[in-house]
């Protein structure tokens, strides 16, 4: 085997990147538990104002800023010494209500770590792993994370993409949001459609605990949430059943669609947000396929194998999708009704 010189650099090259993002991640955490990002989002700062004004160790604060400096994350002048974000790191970095949040997604990866030892001895035996057993920070990871991807596309995008839910929602309709989490998709769709009843369901209690904390928070009165398992969940029929981004991780995907399919009114829509993926392995090895395969295999897979679910994986793709949705649920349609970089929105209709 002849190693090719500039393949080689070039695969060096790359490494080194990604080493210097892996060992940055808990320098990102930090720096947003500490309001780095925030602080520094408001006014350039140097290292030691920024201290003063976030009441941190100068020296620590130093380094972390060099780092997210040769990172891209922050910017530095070094005639006035003094480092700042741009409009666009703002936005990613210190927005909490932005398009993207990415300490949010740290949090997640902040998750990884501390599940590491299970995740090895799960590979070795072929268990699972519960959502509930995770780390608090995969909870609020994905909060933040997912949030940032509803607060974009949701109002504005998702659901007028399908067929005619809009008028109905505005009229007055009534929708479950299964595998709900915290609830924040359930929140932002009871705020905008006033006249409309939202259920949240999720089988983790400490999720719907939360999600009932953040919908008095916001003093919606229009919704409400139910520990449930996707495939049992109460309520008689409804217009709108939506799943973002939890079919994938469920032990009985096809009972979910199946329950669904029996809750719905005849004219009712399901709406599927899955992770972006295409159908074949080859077409999802790129920078986003990337972080779903990760996350997949840590988080999704042994959620849905902790109960000898089938695992379709955080990239199962639209084919797969229509397989449990129309073959294994009894939906006779179903269509992509958008997508993003980072998402497809599925319409299924009895
Ligand atoms: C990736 S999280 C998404 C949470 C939420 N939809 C969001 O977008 O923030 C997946 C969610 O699915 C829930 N879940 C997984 N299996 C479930 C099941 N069988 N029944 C109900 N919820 C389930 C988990 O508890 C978790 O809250």
């Amino acid at each position: 085997m002849q190693v090719n010189e500039q393949r080689l650099n070039a695969f060096l090259g790359k490494a080194v990147g990604d080493l210097g993002a892996a060992v940055s991640a808990v320098l990102v955490s930090i720096g947003d538990e500490l309001g780095f990002y925030k602080a520094l989002a408001a006014e350039p700062l140097t290292a030691n104002e920024l201290a003063v004004k976030t009441g941190t160790n100068e020296r620590y604060v130093r380094e972390w800023l060099a780092n997210q400096a040769a990172g891209g994350y922050v910017e530095y002048d070094p005639a006035t010494q003094q480092f700042s974000l741009s409009p666009e790191q703002a936005l990613c970095l210190a927005n909490p209500n932005g398009p993207a949040d990415v300490p949010g997604a740290y949090a997640i990866v902040r998750n990884l770590f501390h599940i590491r030892d299970r995740a090895l001895e799960n590979f070795r035996s072929g268990q699972g792993m519960e959502w509930g057993e995770h780390h608090e920070c995969l909870f609020h990871g994905t909060e933040r994370f997912f949030r940032a991807s509803y607060n974009a596309n949701l109002l504005s995008s998702w659901l007028p993409a399908l067929d005619g839910v809009v008028g109905k929602l505005q009229q007055g309709a009534r929708v479950a949001d299964v595998g709900c989490g915290h609830g924040a998709s359930t929140i932002l769709m009871a705020q905008a459609f006033p006249q409309s009843t939202f259920v949240g369901v999720d089988y983790h209690d400490a999720s719907i605990e939360t999600a009932r904390k953040r919908a008095s928070e916001a003093g919606v009165t229009n919704v409400s949430f139910e520990i449930a398992d996707a495939s049992s969940y109460n309520g008689g029929k409804y217009d709108l059943i939506a799943f973002f981004d939890c079919i994938h991780d469920m032990a009985d995907p096809a009972g979910a669609a199946r329950h669904a399919r029996e809750s719905l009114n005849a004219g009712g829509h399901a709406m599927v947000v899955e992770p972006f993926a295409n159908d074949r392995i080859e077409g999802n090895l790129n920078p986003v396929g990337r972080v779903y395969y990760g996350a997949s295999t840590l988080i999704c897979v042994p959620v849905s194998m902790a109960k000898q679910g089938p695992a379709l994986g955080a990239q199962a793709g639209e084919q797969r999708l229509r397989e449990v949705f129309i073959d294994q649920g009894g939906f006779t349609k179903m269509r992509r009704a958008t997508e993003t970089p980072f998402n497809l929105v599925l319409e299924a209709r009895p």
